[in-house]
């Protein structure tokens, strides 16, 4: 099998760190190119020290850059509510692999130079990198095939009635991104919130029984807390959803919708607006996944975990 070029390109975050268990995992199907932080469920210098922990604990070897500082025109926010002070709080992590002297974008730009094969972008956190790569290097945008993106929700909000965080952090490069005519993936809240890892799954998780598995049970633990006390029956573990989309597409109901991105609405700025009307003129610019297999999503995680005591993962 012809293996896909991806970048992986987050703000981990629990659930950015899980997806990137699932992106290595599937190494007979990804061939991991590089990895960027970006600021967004904590501040850059923590996304990027947790990128190269999690890259030394996965076995990843790709470079590993750091990325935006902060959004386009937004100031920076955070979600230490959700993902803890050091934006994964709950496991001790290896010491970090090396930092690339490259910012994110010279190393996405890089990438998309060097390869002959079109690459894919797998987005977790805000989309600044993203825009900031198209705004930079508008002629690359050819070298990109698709670009799978965790953010928005159709149509309902997590940080703000309408909008959800990865959006609302940078709604301008969100607007840039599904903008751009190059293919996107998008998971969304509507089907991330059901990609639940339950306090049951948990046991499950820890039972695969090695060191990678034991951390991820361990952040889910810290995880599930905030979610759980403020009425979620589980931990809504969103990221790995933009792996998922590529690599299991049995998992997910998808549909193809026009999605815009508010700028300006006073109670709805950041809002992924989705044309469900059948009739409409507007010409889809997402596929957008709108179901969910959550038993499924369990078992492949478990599947995935694995992979890192040396069984072979199925694709
Ligand atoms: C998204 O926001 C972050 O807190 C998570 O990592 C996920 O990417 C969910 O709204
Ligand atoms: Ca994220």
């Amino acid at each position: 099998m012809k293996r896909i070029p991806i970048i992986l390109d987050g703000d981990p975050g629990h659930d950015d760190a899980i997806a990137w268990v699932f992106a290595k995992a599937y190494e007979d199907l990804f061939d991991i190119k590089g990895v960027i932080s970006v600021s967004g469920n904590q501040t850059i210098d923590k996304t990027t020290i947790n990128s190269q922990k999690i890259c030394a604990l996965l076995g990843i070897k790709a470079p590993i850059a750091q990325g935006a500082v902060r959004p386009l025109l937004n100031p920076v926010m955070t979600a230490g509510n959700w993902h803890g002070e050091s934006g994964l709080d709950g496991a001790e992590l290896p010491e970090p692999e090396a930092l690339s002297d490259l910012s994110g974008v010279e190393l996405m730009a890089k990438i998309l130079k060097e390869s002959e094969e079109p690459v894919t972008i797998i987005s977790t956190g805000p989309l600044t990198n993203v825009a900031q790569l198209l705004m930079t290097y508008p002629e690359l945008k050819i070298k990109i095939g698709v670009i799978s993106i965790m953010g928005g929700g159709l149509t309902y909000g997590n940080w703000t009635m309408a909008a959800e965080f990865n959006i609302i952090e940078d709604p301008e490069a969100a607007w840039t991104v599904f903008h751009s005519g190059i293919r996107l993936y998008v998971s969304a809240l509507n089907v991330t919130e059901r990609a639940l890892i339950r306090p049951s799954d948990i046991e499950k998780i820890r039972a695969v029984g090695n060191d990678v598995a034991e951390v991820v049970a361990k952040w889910i633990e810290f995880f599930i807390q905030y979610p759980m006390a403020i009425g979620y029956e589980g931990a809504p573990v969103h990221d790995p959803c933009a792996v998922l989309m590529l690599a299991k597409p049995d998992l997910f109901e998808c549909k193809d919708l026009y999605v815009d991105i508010e700028l300006e609405g006073e109670f709805t700025r950041g809002e992924t607006v989705a044309d469900f009307r059948d009739w409409s003129t507007e010409k889809p610019n997402c596929t957008c996944c709108v179901d969910i297999d959550q038993e499924k999503y369990v078992k492949y995680l478990c599947e995935a975990l694995h992979a890192y005591d040396g069984r072979k993962v199925k694709i």
